[in-house]
């Protein structure tokens, strides 16, 4: 099957060769075709160019894109979308006082979800999951990484993972999974908590390692929840079984967590928004990709990760959601790319680098995800007719996709 799409105005982040991250300044330039052609045969990008040159080809479809911009899908290298229930009420207490930190403290937040997450079926989970998983393939997610940690038992753990593999088994878009047992600490190990860590490595990881449940293992590295010495042990643990470590830091303080996650050669440190001098420096020259995730500073009003200073440290960045039912309950990366520019000054080029390429390079898929390189698979984004690709985080809040092409066929 061919597809050719003709016209289009602008073709957004193209790369003739493949590359795997952009940093630094590099990250200011977004490459592109004026007027170009892009041909898709089955589910990958076969070739693209100027219009000027297109070549004579007999295609099955032809789309023409005459005012509209084309570009990768987004990669969302930070979720935790399968969980039971919402926490609506927590929203509202939060309106009227409390902070998330205090709503945890009484027994709320991950732990509330985590009761949610235990008392219902793997099939129900499942249903509340997908609904949201095809709510942001139509927003133009192509690619999505998603976190278990609202079991913190055994079972609610690999029940969590279970849906995820099932999700990725049902869905024509990229999911990539993660362990995410020491995302708190459970009611029953309130007291014993060295018993929980214990659970994580002695059940929880080999059990995922040998049913190839998980690729990566994540920690929340912050006060109150893992010491930096417990992520360490956690992250030790995963990579002895093969798993990567992908790991929650400096949401709320800096204590260390990005240098352990250097140290042990993380593929990301995600959160970043209260971050020091030392933090920046200990990311340089690394193979450590930092990731922001501004709808939680949004929701949470807590600060935003300091893009321009990390950017001028020449540093890469990638944006995700984080979406979930505490911090950010909305999956829109449209709605992060925008609020990565106005909050965090980061420029639309820089913001749409961030949130395809690097954020590929962030789930171990920047060889098939997050540019138009030939070869690569044909997740596309075809935009409404705008009047430039600016407009994608200037309307913030409209919602600019005419339709999502997902290896290489339209989302229905
Ligand atoms: O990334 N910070 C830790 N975990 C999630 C929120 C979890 C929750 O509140 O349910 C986050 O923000
Ligand atoms: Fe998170």
């Amino acid at each position: 099957m061919i597809t050719l799409i003709k016209n289009i105005q602008e073709l957004l982040q193209v790369r003739e060769t493949s590359i795997d991250k952009v940093s630094g300044s590099e990250m200011a330039i977004l490459p592109s075709i004026k007027n170009a052609f892009l041909i898709i045969k089955d589910n990958l990008i076969e070739d693209f160019g100027s219009m000027e040159n297109l070549p004579k080809i007999n295609a099955d479809k032809i789309i023409d894109a005459t005012g509209k911009v084309i570009l990768p899908t987004w990669c969302d290298s930070h979720t935790h979308i399968v969980y039971a229930g919402n926490r609506e009420q927590e929203f509202v207490d939060r309106i009227n006082g409390l902070t998330y930190e205090e709503i945890a403290n009484r027994g709320g937040g991950i732990l509330n979800s985590a009761k949610k997450l235990n008392e219902t079926s793997e099939e129900e989970i499942y249903e509340q999951s997908k609904i949201r998983l095809e709510e942001v393939m139509h927003l133009g997610t192509g690619a999505v990484e998603i976190k278990s940690g609202y079991g913190l038992t055994v079972e609610g753990e690999l029940k969590m993972l279970r849906v995820i593999k099932k999700l990725a088994e049902n869905y024509p878009i990229a999911i990539k999974a993660t362990f995410l047992g020491a995302h708190a600490f459970p009611t029953h190990c309130k007291e014993n908590k060295g018993g929980y860590i214990d659970e994580i490595i002695t059940k929880m990881i080999p059990e995922i390692a040998q049913n190839k449940l998980a690729e990566y293992i994540d920690v929340f590295c912050e006060s109150g929840y893992f010491s930096v010495e417990e992520t360490e042990k956690i992250m030790q643990a995963g990579i002895d079984f093969g798993l990567r470590p992908k790991i929650h830091v400096n949401q709320f303080n800096s204590i260390g967590g990005i240098q352990a996650g250097v140290k042990f050669n993380a593929l990301s440190v995600d959160h970043l928004e209260v971050m020091n001098p030392d933090d920046i420096q200990a990311l340089k020259n690394t193979e450590t990709m930092p990731v922001a995730l501004p709808s939680c500073s949004y929701f949470l009003s807590i600060p935003y990760t300091p893009a321009r200073e990390m950017i001028k440290a020449g540093l890469p960045l990638a944006l995700a959601t984080d979406f979930n039912p505490g911090s950010t309950p909305s999956g829109n990366m449209n709605f992060v790319v925008a609020t990565a520019c106005i909050k965090m000054k980061m420029t639309p080029e820089e913001a749409i680098n961030a949130a395809t390429i690097n954020g590929a390079y962030a789930m171990g898929l920047s060889e098939t995800h997050g540019s138009i390189t030939k070869g690569k698979k044909a997740n596309l984004i075809l935009t409404k007719p705008i009047s430039s690709y600016y407009q994608i985080p200037y309307a913030f809040g409209s919602n600019l996709i005419e339709s999502v092409f997902l290896e290489g066929t339209i989302l229905e």
